[in-house]
């Protein structure tokens, strides 16, 4: 196991706060130990008592408590860690930190802190997408913060949307990347595509397809994880930016092509996007009117093809190429066409017909197909199927397979 390494930990309010006892538990298991510091509306949530039972440390939550700071004052506490982490992060301590306000302990050690800082927010949608909050969140990352989450999906405060603290193991594998363990890709550029893109057809209509973005994003996560030097190129999705990975957000093919032709020279390229085969051959100007048009009015025209495009590339072709193939029947014979039709190195085959949940689903069944013939994944979440892939691609760079 890799050495221990100390996290700051602050709990500041949220119901999701429960849920940091298990990051807590769970990154014990993985070598990390935690000194909390816990705001007063964390612990209306979670007791301190629970904190300092399962990190076996004292938990920090007055600014100035004589004891405390004869003890361990706010300096050393946030400089004696070699990552702070804020989980959950509320609107209102995201807030605090972008305005740089010092006026409790949380506030306080983060100003003072020398180390890298990971966010994980967490809170109700309409405060979430609230353009304040949006605003300081950028204002966060611009200064190189890190944020992990949200996620979408059932709030505890009954609405829906993204607000939700991430999971516990994902706040892991964020910690993890930003300590630079397992950076067997260091030095190594890698290009991730994910998403759907959007055609337009008018200012209001667009084609596009049930792509979530969870398959690309974990591979793009999974390979910063690893260390590679990692761009995700994005088309429209509700998925969050994975830390650790630079983002370009796009909305068509075309954009798509041209961030991805920018970000070369790059090791390995994955292209994991859902891209639209067409594109209306004109897109209004304005919304198109339905009289007047007939079913044949859509005229439409192919869009480049990126995975090809690298593959071919004469200038810059990425050391691996990898693709993958939604099929819908003949998944291997159909997957084994399109390697030898696009010139990549490896095929990720999956099945995406009506039932597999595979479009849009937390899971994956993959079967890699290249060269040396077709090798059965078992089924397994979509970031499992991340990390065996990065793991393939960290062995095949460097050496270690054929
Ligand atoms: O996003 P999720 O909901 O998590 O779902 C994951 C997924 C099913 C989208 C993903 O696992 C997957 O299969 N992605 C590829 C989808 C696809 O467009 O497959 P395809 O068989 O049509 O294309 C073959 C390959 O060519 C893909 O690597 C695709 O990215 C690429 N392509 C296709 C067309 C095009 N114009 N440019 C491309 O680069």
């Amino acid at each position: 196991m890799a050495p221990s390494a100390r996290i700051l930990l602050i709990v500041s309010g949220g119901i999701a706060a429960y849920k940091s006892l298990e990051l807590i538990r769970r990154g014990r298991d993985r070598g990390l130990s935690f000194r909390v510091i816990l705001t007063p509306g964390g612990a209306e949530f979670v007791t301190p008592l629970s904190f300092a039972s399962i990190s076996g440390e004292k938990v920090y939550q007055e600014l100035f408590s004589l004891t405390d700071e004869s003890e361990m004052g706010h300096i050393r506490l946030s400089r004696e860690a070699d990552l702070v982490v804020v989980a959950p992060a509320s609107a209102d301590l995201l807030a605090k930190m972008a305005h740089g306000l010092a006026d409790d302990l949380a506030s306080t050690a983060l100003l003072a802190t020398d180390k890298p800082v990971l966010v994980a927010p967490a809170m109700n949608v309409m405060m979430w997408a609230n353009p304040a909050t949006q605003a300081n969140i950028a204002t966060l990352r611009a200064r190189g913060i890190h944020v992990v989450g949200p996620g979408s999906g059932d709030l505890a405060c009954g609405e829906e949307g993204s607000g939700r603290l991430s999971e516990p193991n994902d706040i892991l594998d964020a910690i993890e990347t930003l300590l630079g363990r397992e950076r067997v890709l260091s030095g190594l550029k890698a290009l991730v595509t994910s998403g759907p893109t959007h055609e337009p057809i008018d200012p209001v209509r667009y084609i596009a397809n049930r792509s979530s973005g969870k398959q690309g994003h974990a591979i793009a996560a999974a390979l910063a994880k690893l260390g590679a030097d990692t761009l995700l190129v994005s088309g429209p999705t509700g998925e969050a930016d994975p830390a650790g990975v630079a983002v370009r957000h796009v909305e068509t093919a075309a954009q798509m092509l041209a961030a991805c032709e920018a970000a070369l020279p790059v090791d390995v390229a994955v292209c994991a996007a859902a891209v639209a085969d067409w594109r209306p051959a004109q897109a209004g100007n304005q919304k198109l009117k339905k009289n007047g048009m007939t079913a044949q009015s859509l005229e439409l025209t192919a869009n480049p093809d990126i995975l090809a495009t690298l593959a071919q590339s004469k200038k810059a072709r990425p050391r691996l190429v990898i693709g993958f193939a939604a099929e819908t029947e003949q998944v291997i014979k159909h997957a084994e066409e399109k390697l030898k039709k696009k010139g990549c190195d490896w095929i990720l085959a999956n099945d995406v017909s009506a039932g597999t949940g595979t479009f849009g689903g937390d899971a994956n069944t993959i079967h890699l197909i290249s060269a040396n013939g077709v090798e059965d994944w078992p089924t397994s979440s979509k970031q499992d199927v991340a990390l065996r892939l990065a793991r393939r691609i960290a062995d095949h760079l460097r050496g270690a397979h054929a």
